[in-house]
């Protein structure tokens, strides 16, 4: 697909990985639909950089546990570009908890946000991908951001890996059901961004990274160039892309 005057919603787009992806959406020339849910000042700044790159943006708070909120995010969208052309689902609930400690609310918050909202998004967005006419050749475009944990079994990572796992299969079944019109795959990143309260440059983030294959950990950035990739090529649906420093090869590292 060219990119140039698309319109593009990632979800969890304020900042961090969400954010690289936004941004290399936004340098190919799409214009940005940045959801997010509680980092209000990081959207604005985040518009305001992407506004900068020559594009549209705009920002949109949704509680993505929220099947109302979800609905309006698209309605918000719809209302400001009339269309929609790449969806891509990278918020997620990142939590650690021991097996016997996790209780219903526990186990529902997660699965709200890494599968039942990337599903509900999935089934808006196509709803808007089809108002628009498209060349045979050019279908639209849904990028899932997975995980390791939901192809190898993580330690206190159950309700997060059995989300992240539903979201692969997710990606297959949506790949199937909407094809020819709409393209869905997934990226599944390794460590490419320490999360909050683990040091960048500290050892243990330099540890993860030696054990992989490549011996380092990643950046953002290469999963936002996947993400364009994916955008992009319109012969791909249906892939589960590791961007991990060949962590995959060697299976669980925790
Ligand atoms: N970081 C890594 O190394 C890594 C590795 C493997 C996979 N991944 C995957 O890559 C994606 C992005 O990673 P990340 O580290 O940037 O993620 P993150 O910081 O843990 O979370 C991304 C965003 O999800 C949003 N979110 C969480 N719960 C929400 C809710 N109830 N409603 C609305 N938004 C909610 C948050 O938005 P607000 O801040 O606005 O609330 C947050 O910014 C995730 O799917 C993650 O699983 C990341």
């Amino acid at each position: 697909m060219n990119l140039q005057d698309k319109v593009a919603l990632v979800t969890g787009g304020a900042h961090r990985v969400g954010k690289a992806i936004a941004l290399a959406l936004a340098r190919e020339g799409m214009h940005l639909v940045i959801h997010y849910g509680s980092s209000e000042a990081a959207a604005r700044e985040t518009v305001a950089e992407v506004k900068s790159l020559g594009v549209r943006a705009i920002s949109f708070q949704a509680d993505l546990r929220d099947p109302v909120r979800i609905r309006s995010l698209f309605d918000a969208t719809a209302a400001e570009f009339g269309r929609l052309d790449v969806l891509v689902n990278s918020a997620a609930s990142f939590v650690r908890q021991p097996f016997d400690e996790i209780g219903l609310d526990d186990w529902k918050d997660v699965l709200q946000v890494n599968l039942r909202a990337p599903f509900l998004c999935t089934q808006h967005a196509a709803r808007l991908m089809r108002r628009v006419a498209r060349p045979a050749d050019e279908a639209a475009a849904i990028i899932n951001i997975a995980d390791l944990s939901g192809i190898y079994p993580w330690r206190d990572y159950v309700q997060h890996g059995v989300s992240k796992a539903g979201l692969l299969h997710l990606t297959k079944v949506t790949a199937y059901e909407l094809a020819p019109t709409i393209r869905v795959n997934a990226i599944v990143p390794g460590a490419v961004l320490p999360p909050p309260g683990v040091d960048p440059q500290g050892e243990t983030w330099a540890a993860i990274g030696a054990r992989t294959p490549l011996g380092r950990t990643g950046h953002p950035d290469y999963v936002a160039q996947a993400a364009v990739f994916l955008a992009r090529n319109d012969y791909i649906t249906g892939a589960l892309i590791p961007v991990d420093g060949g962590e995959h090869l060697i299976g669980t590292l925790k």
